[in-house]
């Protein structure tokens, strides 16, 4: 199966990277780029980046890059020539190739296979309701009943299976597909005698869409009243659906949750359907399940702001409650409406109109933890021993919530509703995460990975100042240098920042930031005692010193008259060519080549980044010794140390970014 160069080439030249990444992911400008969380791997900070101008992208934080095609063949998992279908399909370009045969579908992957037949399926389905007078006296004649317009059933591609064994199966083998394919895409089912034969009739049809608009599933639901079958048949788990990772309407609402910035999640398909008919674009369903971590990042890859609509059956919310504090720990802000007994948001939309229906989420919603603290409270009643447990459980809650001072919050609020002490809440609160953390960092002893997450608390400057100011290091100890401490291959990133301070002390060490305030003065003061782990920077850096009491700034030309050698070479290094950036300046693309009107950045940055990478290190061995401590007092003692620097490093990565933009 060839698709014509021509082609090729008109596919290439429409496909806009901007206009194709903002399929899947939200994009953020950026000066002249656009930025988002990575597609590709799971972060909490953007360093994906898509560039208009050059029609890439690239994550710097995984590093896939790409043009068009590749993210498109990257995100779905699909072929290069399914990749080119796709983007014909999505810019209206017509791709002329021949009907496929058997045997060519065998030669294509199996992926691809999957799609073509499931979206044969759902083309079938479609039509059959909208044109087989089957379809429409009971298909559509249903969805009518039930209020869905036409342009409804357009978008979600709605479709009717008839009421007879194998409807599908035949005009699919008419059509070359083979029934084991056919199998594999969930659509038919074998007897043990060999038999084949229709998983969907006589069935109205929802086709699962999965967030690039590409059909992956069904479900279908039972239009008479029959208790020995079940409401909703769904497609099995295939090679493309996996049901944990797929929300329903993700690739209708996205745009919508994108512009409104928050998420409604339902349960159900005719809650989707109902809400986006009446205007509310911006909802998905979990389809019955419970909601998993993957789902979670499907929405935030759009939003960080959810509301789970829930209708007001008691059992059904206290189940869902225990799968929330998942949402909590993703970092997503959460809130909970409920609805009036006996109405689920698909009935009562209906009932009262989206004006209305949007002012009663707007006065019925609540965070999540005082929805949750309310259902417990309500529940104990004024038994003791259940009020205690509550009070632990939504403490368990809020210390799920990566960010700082979102929990604080928190803590006000509920200690308020739980009527306890609010410092109370907050020991106990610190005791769990202790325990907790402490079991972890037994678990996976030699995995150096920091506990907690970098969303950065909102500013603080004045007790930021502080702790900068006492934030006093020692070099690391002898053992960890490196044998060559130059060597690329196992030369750390302090090391390289090591190189760029120096760097930037020979170069621009007499330049004046501000009166009377040299780079060099700056940066010394700003390092106060600290050691390099760089022994030949540790020299320099001494030497500098010395000659800054002594009232001379030592720059380049001091380091290449000196006696040593080994300062000429690293000095020649530094100035003569241009330098060699580090990783992170890399990484970052904060590089500039008017170097000296950013001095003060760059100073800055350096001076932060070696320090953030201090507290790392210095974090790295408070963990080892909590894990080795034997006596609970020290190992608070190490919590209360290991918090601090865990602090320092949060604000230092939260100040790190407003230098870099
Ligand atoms: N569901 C399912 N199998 C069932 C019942 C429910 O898979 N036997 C899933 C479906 O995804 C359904 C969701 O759970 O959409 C919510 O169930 P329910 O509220 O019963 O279905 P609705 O879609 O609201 O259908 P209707 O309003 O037509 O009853
Ligand atoms: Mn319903």
């Amino acid at each position: 199966m060839r698709i014509p160069e021509e082609t090729i080439d008109r596919i290439r030249q429409t496909a806009d990277i901007i206009d194709v990444v903002s399929d899947y992911v939200s994009l953020k400008k950026r000066g002249q780029n656009w930025i988002a969380c990575c597609p590709f791997h799971n972060e909490k900070t953007p360093s994906f980046n898509v560039s208009p101008v050059r029609q890439i992208y690239k994550c710097f934080g995984c590093g896939k890059a790409g043009d068009p095609v590749r993210f498109v063949m990257d995100i779905e998992n699909i072929g290069y020539p399914e990749a080119l279908r796709h983007l014909a399909k999505k810019y209206g370009i017509e791709v002329a190739e021949e009907q496929l045969t058997p045997d060519e579908l065998i030669r294509q992957n199996e992926r691809e296979s999957l799609f073509i037949v499931l979206n044969f399926a759902k083309d079938f389905y479609h039509s059959h309701l909208l044109k087989s007078d089957e379809g429409q006296s009971i298909g559509l004649s249903y969805f009518r009943e039930r209020g869905f317009l036409d342009n409804t059933v357009q978008s979600f591609e709605l479709g009717y299976s008839s009421d007879q064994w194998d409807a599908l199966l035949q005009e699919a083998t008419r059509r070359g597909y083979r029934a084991e394919l056919l199998e594999k895409a969930g659509l038919v089912l074998s007897k043990e005698g060999g038999k084949t034969y229709d998983r969907f009739r006589g069935r109205v049809i929802f086709p699962i869409h999965n967030v690039a608009g590409r059909v992956i599933a069904f479900g279908a639901r039972i239009l008479k009243t029959d208790k020995n079958q079940p409401k909703y048949i769904n497609s099995p788990e295939t090679e493309v659906y996996h049901k944990s990772q797929v929300l329903y309407g993700i690739f209708q609402a996205k745009n919508a949750i994108r512009q409104e910035d928050i998420c409604y999640l339902t349960e159900g398909y005719t809650d989707v359907l109902s809400l986006h008919q009446a205007g509310i674009k911006n909802v998905v369903a979990s389809s019955g399940t419970s909601l998993t971590i993957e789902q979670i990042r499907l929405i935030s890859r759009f939003t960080q702001n959810v509301t789970i609509l829930y209708d007001g059956d008691a059992a059904g919310i206290k189940a869902a409650l225990r799968g929330l504090d998942m949402v909590l720990e993703e970092g997503l802000n959460v809130s909970v409406a409920t609805f009036p007994d006996g109405d689920d948001p698909d009935s009562y939309v209906r009932k009262v109109g989206a004006e209305t229906f949007k002012k009663y989420l707007s006065q019925h919603s609540n965070d999540f933890i005082t929805f949750k603290t309310d259902i417990l409270l309500k529940d104990a009643g004024d038994n003791p021993f259940k009020r205690a447990e509550i009070i632990s459980e939504v403490i368990q809650s809020i210390s799920k919530i990566p960010d700082p001072i979102k929990r604080q919050v928190f803590f006000q609020k509920t200690a308020r509703q739980l009527q306890v002490d609010e410092q109370t809440l907050i020991s106990e609160s610190n005791r769990m995460v202790l325990s907790q953390q402490k079991q972890q960092l037994k678990q996976q002893q030699d995995k150096a990975t920091s506990p907690g997450r970098a969303s950065g608390p909102a500013s603080m400057p004045e007790e930021l100042t502080e702790i900068l100011n006492d934030f006093s290091v020692e070099a690391p100890p002898v053992e960890r240098r490196a044998v060559d401490p130059l060597n690329p291959k196992t030369r750390s990133s302090l090391s390289y920042q090591e190189e760029e301070c120096v760097r930037l002390l020979v170069n621009y060490g007499a330049h004046e930031l501000e009166p009377d305030i040299s780079v060099c003065h700056y940066m010394l003061s700003e390092l106060g005692n600290m050691e390099f782990v760089t022994p030949v920077f540790n020299e320099m850096l001494r030497e500098i010193r010395e000659g800054f009491v002594a009232n001379e700034i030592r720059t380049a030309d001091y380091f290449l008259k000196h006696q040593n050698q080994e300062y000429q070479h690293q000095v020649i290094g530094l100035v003569t060519f241009r330098h060699q950036l580090s990783e992170n300046w890399l990484k970052h693309e904060i590089y500039v080549p008017t170097e000296v009107d950013k001095l003060a950045d760059a100073a800055f940055s350096n001076i932060l980044r070696l320090k953030k990478l201090v507290a790392e290190q210095r974090m790295r061995d408070i963990k080892q010794q909590i894990v080795q401590a034997s006596d609970p007092a020290e190992s608070d003692r190490l919590m209360v140390e290991y918090m601090h620097y865990k602090k320092v490093d949060i604000e230092i990565g939260r100040l790190l970014g407003t230098v870099i933009s």
